[in-house]
């Protein structure tokens, strides 16, 4: 298993480029086995979540070949089978292949999914959502069946605005017959990427990007390219890195216009961000209209970062549960109090203890609120990475501490972070794994 050995106290300088977004390159692979053709999925990141993901086409039947920074999926001869094994239980996001098996074969049978251990993570959604579609659910064996005659539209109002069962109905309601409105959808860009995609394939969807999406079902689906959009959180993480150790860089292809709520985050902190801009229109074939087009992001850091009074997350556009720990690193060292209140997973603190260990001062005021008050500096320390943003953050508190840190466990960082290591390094920090 992976340790990251960091010399911490150094501040960040320099370019990197942020690589393929996890969360929406995972349900448009689902999405390939609904075409029954081929699919040219560029920009996937070559992370162990997305390799998983690979296999389980693989064992559906999918032949996927990888080709440049993507994979050709063909799924004209899958079939349905039973899902079991690591591939299914560590990794939540294979729970969308329930929407993709169902809308290509009418049926699935899997084993539970697993995946971070930041809350209880039920799937109730999900379940209701198919079966109001014409889905009955049942446990065999301790496998989840579901089997559906016929899928049918349906008028689906989500009580929470969840990303995963936006995305199963999604996968689901392109297949079937009728129309299907979605009242009260996750709004994430994962979303809107996994509709884009969809749309590519012939789909019929209106509403894209908003909370009420509906969805023509019966339309016939074919294989298109797709190149997936950068990853925000990573471009976030590698934002709140230059914010708590220090220095300026430029994060190359962040998706700017997905990161207003960060951003303004990290403005809030003291931070000095500025969207760079590029002639032309960014697409590969040499069109190059008057508007130009976003390329980057450019951040200085402060002296030493400010204080929040309050720092909430909340679904998009607010700012994201996913980088909650990384902007509870940088407080750490913040000039000041700040009040962290997690709204989505209630399990987000787990890093405290490891914080603490490295010398920051938090409090847990409740379940989900923290309260932080700033220290000059954190003290290096050996500490353990127990989920994937966490641990994330625990490499942050490494690089902005004094001395040397261990962080073991960087296996749950791998599942999302290409090559976290390599990148720090690229800004000058010095980190090695072994
Ligand atoms: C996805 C992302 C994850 C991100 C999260 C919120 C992927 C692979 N993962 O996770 O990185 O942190 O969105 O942006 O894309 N809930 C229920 N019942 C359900 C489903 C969800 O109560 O059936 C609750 C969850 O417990 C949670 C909230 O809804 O409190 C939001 O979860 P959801 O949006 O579904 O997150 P995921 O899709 O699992």
């Amino acid at each position: 298993m992976t340790t990251f050995h960091i010399h911490g106290g150094i501040p960040l300088q320099g370019e990197v480029r942020i690589q393929g977004s996890k969360n929406a390159a995972l349900p448009i692979l689902a999405a390939t086995l609904l075409t029954g053709d081929t699919s040219d999925i560029r920009n996937c990141p070559q992370i162990a979540d997305v390799q998983h993901m690979v296999s389980l086409l693989q064992s559906l039947g999918c032949r996927v070949r990888r080709s440049g920074d993507g994979y050709l999926v063909d799924s004209a001869r899958a079939g349905a089978c039973n899902m079991s094994g690591d591939a299914i239980t560590g990794m939540r996001s294979s729970l969308c292949l329930l929407g993709a098996m169902l809308g290509r074969f009418g049926e699935v049978a899997m084993e539970h999914p697993g995946g971070c251990v930041i809350g209880k993570r039920p799937i109730d959604l999900h379940l209701k959502a198919l079966e109001k579609m014409g889905v009955s659910f049942s446990e065999e064996g301790g496998k989840l069946v579901g089997k559906a005659g016929r899928l049918r539209g349906a008028d689906i109002r989500l009580s929470i605005a969840s990303v995963g069962a936006t995305e199963n109905i999604l996968l689901a309601a392109v297949q079937a017959e009728g129309y299907t409105t979605i009242t009260g959808a996750a709004k994430e860009p994962e979303v809107e990427a996994l509709c884009r995609y969809l749309t590519a394939c012939g789909a019929h969807i209106e509403g894209v990007g908003s909370s009420i999406l509906g969805i023509r079902g019966g339309e016939p689906l074919h294989g298109t390219k797709f190149s997936v959009p950068a990853d925000r959180i990573v471009a976030g993480t590698y934002l709140f890195a230059c914010v708590g150790c220090g220095g300026s860089v430029l994060l190359e292809n962040a998706p700017c216009g997905q990161l207003e709520a960060v951003i303004q985050t990290a403005e809030r902190m003291g931070a000095r961000c500025q969207i760079d801009r590029r002639e032309g229109c960014g697409c590969d074939d040499g069109c190059s209209p008057d508007r130009g087009y976003e390329s980057g992001l450019y951040v200085q850091a402060p002296e030493r970062p400010q204080a929040l009074s309050r720092l909430r997350t909340a679904v998009y556009p607010g700012f994201p549960t996913d980088l909650q720990s990384m902007a509870l690193a940088v407080l750490t060292r913040a000039d000041g109090k700040s009040c962290i209140e997690e709204t989505i997973f209630e399990n987000r603190f787990r890093v405290v203890d490891a914080l603490q260990s490295m010398g920051a001062d938090i409090q847990r005021y409740t379940q989900n609120i923290v309260l932080v008050r700033g220290v000059p500096a954190l003290r290096g320390a050996r500490v353990e990475a127990r989920e994937l943003r966490g641990g994330a953050a625990l490499v942050l508190a490494g690089l902005m501490a004094e001395g040397e840190s261990e962080i073991t466990g960087c296996v749950y960082i791998e599942r999302g972070y290409e090559n976290i290591g390599k990148d720090l390094r690229d800004l000058g920090a010095r980190i090695v794994s072994v």
